[in-house]
């Protein structure tokens, strides 16, 4: 059952076959770039383990947890989101990962509009967006959301910034 729906996706919880396609995006450096230390290295065996683990991590409320976007146009998974605590800043935090051939037609922005949605329904407020301070597209994406800066911060590891909505 879908968690939310937008013009052109779908929010849905990750089932076990969903690894094929998200090897596409799970094993491309590109896209993976700024995700956690920038270090992951995913094989297809990986992708398939990620999925799992995105299962096990989310919760059955519909809260908190990694779910899958899927294209309603092409009936696939080109992405993956969350709403997950931070610890280091002890608020829930947004994120999105999307295949690069669905990058720059605005699904970005689309997605994460819906998940801001949806999270003000289930925690109350807004997530907050954190980023790799060197994630230029994640930074723009953040800016035409209407988040501003808050600050500096180091996670995993690397220089990382904090963006608030109020
Ligand atoms: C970040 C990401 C989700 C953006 O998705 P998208 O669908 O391309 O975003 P949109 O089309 O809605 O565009 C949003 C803004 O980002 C800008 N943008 C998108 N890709 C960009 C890029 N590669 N370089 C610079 N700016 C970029 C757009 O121009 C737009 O800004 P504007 O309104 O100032 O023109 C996508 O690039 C992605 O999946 N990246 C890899 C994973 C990642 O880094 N996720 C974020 C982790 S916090």
């Amino acid at each position: 059952m879908d968690l939310f729906r937008t013009k052109r996706l779908s929010v849905r919880p990750f089932k076990l076959e969903d690894g094929s396609d998200c090897e596409e995006f799970l094993s491309d450096p590109e896209v993976m770039k700024y995700i956690g230390d920038g270090n992951f290295d995913f094989s297809i065996t990986s992708a398939q383990k990620m999925v799992q683990w995105f299962i096990q991590s989310s919760d059955s409320a519909g809260e908190i947890g990694t779910w899958a976007i899927v294209s309603l146009s092409d009936k696939k998974v080109i992405g993956n989101c969350h709403l997950s605590v931070c610890n280091a800043v002890d608020k829930v935090e947004f994120g999105l990962s999307l295949s690069k051939k669905y990058w720059r037609q605005g699904l970005g922005t689309e997605l994460c509009e819906g998940l801001l949605q949806y999270g003000r329904k289930t925690i109350g407020y807004d997530a907050v967006g954190i980023t790799h301070s060197e994630n230029v597209a994640s930074k723009r994406l953040l800016k035409r959301l209407n988040f501003k800066f808050d600050r500096e911060l180091e996670l995993y590891g690397v220089a990382q910034e904090l963006y608030v909505r109020s």
